[in-house]
């Protein structure tokens, strides 16, 4: 059996391996290697596949956010290796993209100029570029690369129209005070989507889906606070976080635990209850060895695994 299988097959083993790549992680972060296997969505894609996951994301924001079209200056947090989405929004009106990201998810150079010519030969595409097409050429994009969401809301005197973000916020070591960051970083009538994956992101592939939430919360912050690893931080707190923030939103499920498609995002309350009582049943399944702060949790709040989150800042 090889050391990999091996150190599968123990739970402690596997949460030993995630503490000791996490000090990894924190000492290439201290070194300032920012580099991240994390968001590189396209390495695997072929190029039709790539412009339809580009696509994709930019017609779920406009549809999650009702709107049509973007303007003005808009952040997408965490774009990953490609700024496809920020060409579409440029595209479709807007006049400023700032991407930031804390890390530098590796790009294979090829598939990338293949995407961004791609890209470049839609019309009134050409002109988004200055030079060339590829991630150097955007006109109006501005790469924070190196710098968490939670820093540059933090310290921006900047004021944007939107705040975009995909698969994003369950890497931030601190959503929730970002977010009051970014509501104050938002224009007056700004709009914020979030599509939040809740799931354990392989840590624990051959395991129950909610083993992650088993593990103790000061081992879980060894193995993962450097190393961008989901933060637990469950869909309670976000609905929470909307409530007090004040403004007008929605907080729609897109993925349940133990269903393996996502979901057009609906209310809790428009849920279909077959579906949700399956996910109710794979809750129930490992609810006895949950860890404490999960314990307290009713079962649509851990049956919740993908959710999206959408908030206006009031116009006046
Ligand atoms: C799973 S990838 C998602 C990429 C892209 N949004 C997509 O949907 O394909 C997560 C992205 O968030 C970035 N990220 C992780 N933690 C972050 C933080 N604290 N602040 C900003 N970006 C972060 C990662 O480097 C990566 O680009």
């Amino acid at each position: 059996m090889s050391l990999k299988s091996l150190v599968r097959r123990s739970l402690w083993l596997t949460c030993l391996y995630y503490v000791i790549d996490d000090r990894r992680a924190a000492r290439r972060l201290a070194r300032g290697q920012l580099e991240t296997r994390s968001g590189r969505r396209h390495d695997a894609l072929a190029l039709d596949q790539s412009l339809g996951y580009i696509d994709r994301v930019y017609d779920d924001y406009c549809r999650y956010g009702g709107v049509t079209r973007f303007e003005g200056r808009v952040v997408e947090i965490g774009p990953g290796d490609n700024f496809g989405v920020a060409l579409r929004l440029l595209a479709g009106g807007a006049r400023e993209i700032h991407a930031v990201d804390r890390y530098i998810p590796k790009r294979d150079a090829a598939a990338q100029q293949r995407i961004y010519e791609a890209l470049a030969s839609r019309p009134g595409f050409a002109a988004l570029f200055d030079g060339p097409p590829g991630e150097q050429t955007i006109r109006g994009l501005r790469y924070h690369q190196g710098t968490p969401a939670e820093t540059f809301f933090h310290d921006t005197p900047e004021h944007y129209d939107a705040i975009v973000s995909r698969a994003v916020l369950e890497h931030l070591y601190d959503p929730l005070a970002a977010l009051d960051d970014m509501v104050r970083a938002l224009k007056p009538g700004g709009l914020m989507i979030h599509r939040i994956d809740l799931r354990d992101h392989g840590m624990f592939a051959e395991r129950h889906k909610l083993t992650f939430l088993t593990i103790p919360s000061w081992l879980y912050r060894m193995m993962t606070r450097a190393s961008g690893r989901p933060n637990r931080v469950l869909m309670p707190a976000y609905r929470d976080w909307l409530k007090r923030s004040g403004l007008d939103g929605s907080l729609r499920i897109s993925r349940l635990v133990g269903l393996a498609d996502e979901i057009e995002p609906v209310s809790l309350e428009a849920l279909d209850p077959a579906m949700k009582a399956r996910a109710h049943d794979a809750v129930r399944a490992i609810r006895p060895i949950l860890a404490a702060p999960f314990r307290p949790l009713d079962d649509d709040s851990l049956a919740a695994s993908g959710i999206v989150l959408v908030a206006r800042k009031p116009d006046h």
